[in-house]
């Protein structure tokens, strides 16, 4: 039977107590940061979130804020995170912890459970590192860490390997309660900051400096190269796309994107099926009545999101006039655009023109 020992439990806590990194939402007593910071932190780099989540906390401190934060200014707040969803539904989360919790965030593992985007895997950060409970948060970084420990040669993205983890530490936690405060925070961290620091996603793992060297299956067996296991990888699907940057003058033409689906209710700059060649730029542009003076092509760029690829043309689009425009676009200078969601799919293009200030 997998088992996780005592004697490395304890290991990993002192490991991790010497070792941690100091990262803003850690050593808090407010769910509330623990709440925010996991959603970041879902799919995203510790480095890439930490700014996120500061300027966040700053603009909306607590959960009145965000349940009543206006979705622009949400939008705003998670441009570049990606996984634009989170963000929503983390605003949907806040409204139904004011309706149903009194705006307090539930100390209790079902009742997290039952919030707008919390999983598994949530529910269990928020009541291990936010209240100190006993119950496991098992991502992709515990799944490495323990699948090399225990030896698990199944593919590490199974139901079965995430089910089989989650017991393991689970019933460690039933049979050996702790009342030292603050053990199941630093101990559910401790696992996670293994996989970031020492058992680590890309690479070798850098066993010399591991708690568990002288207990991992994959460490005694020299097998951390085929552990975790990933059966092949099911390929993207690309689409291509044309970008138009349309200007006149100082302005840029940019429109919403529909409520729902892919980057729902952020800009973009205006854009056409699969990749058009000059000619057929010049069409849509006609049909819609467009007065052009130049027309350029400007670099490709390619953006990948985690099931689609974009592969994108861009032309830059220079006119005589503006004109009338759909009910979903306008105008915006550089600077007015600061105040717009544009995601960062069209990077290559907001840094070309430099629009994006220093954040
Ligand atoms: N990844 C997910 N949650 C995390 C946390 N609390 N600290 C560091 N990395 C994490």
């Amino acid at each position: 039977m997998d088992v996780l020992t005592d004697k490395d439990v304890t290991g990993l806590l002192e490991w991790y107590r010497a070792n941690r990194r100091t990262l803003p939402w850690r050593d808090t007593d407010d769910p509330y940061d623990v709440l925010l910071s996991e959603v970041m932190l879902q799919q995203t780099r510790v480095e890439a979130v930490i700014e996120y989540f500061k300027r966040f906390k700053r603009e909306v401190p607590d959960i009145a804020a965000l349940a009543q934060i206006d979705d622009e200014k949400l939008m705003r707040l998670w441009e570049g995170l990606g996984y634009y969803s989170r963000a929503r539904n983390l605003k949907r989360c806040a409204i139904q912890i004011t309706e149903e919790y009194n705006g307090k965030i539930p100390c209790d593992h079902e009742k997290l459970l039952s919030l707008t985007g919390i999983g598994p895997y949530s529910a269990g950060a928020i009541a291990s590192i936010g209240f100190d409970l006993p119950y496991p948060a098992v991502d992709g970084n515990v799944l490495r860490v323990m699948a090399r420990y225990l030896g698990i040669k199944e593919d590490i993205r199974s139901e079965e390997v995430k089910r089989r983890v989650t017991e393991v530490i689970g019933r460690h936690y039933d049979a050996s309660v702790s009342h030292e405060k603050g053990h199941y925070r630093d101990l559910t961290q401790a696992f996670m900051e293994l996989g970031a620091l020492v058992c680590i996603p890309n690479g070798k793992p850098l066993c010399e400096g591991c708690p568990w060297r002288e207990n991992c299956f994959a460490c005694i067996e020299d097998l951390t190269d085929r552990i975790p296991y990933r059966s092949h990888e099911k390929k993207r699907k690309t689409v291509e796309r044309t970008v138009l940057i349309i200007r006149y003058e100082d302005s840029f033409l940019i429109r919403k994107r529909p409520e729902k689906g892919l980057l729902a209710g952020m800009y973009e700059f205006i854009g056409l099926e699969e990749k058009a060649d000059e000619d057929e730029v010049r069409k849509y542009l006609e049909e819609r009545d467009f007065k052009v003076s130049e027309i350029h092509s400007i670099e490709d760029a390619r953006h990948i999101f985690s099931h689609v690829e974009w592969q994108m043309r861009g032309y830059e689009i220079i006119l005589e006039e503006k004109n009338k425009l759909k009910e979903n676009e306008i105008w915006a200078t550089g600077e007015e655009l600061q105040g717009y969601a544009l995601p960062s799919a069209f990077r290559t293009y907001i840094d070309r023109y430099g629009l994006r200030k220093k954040k």
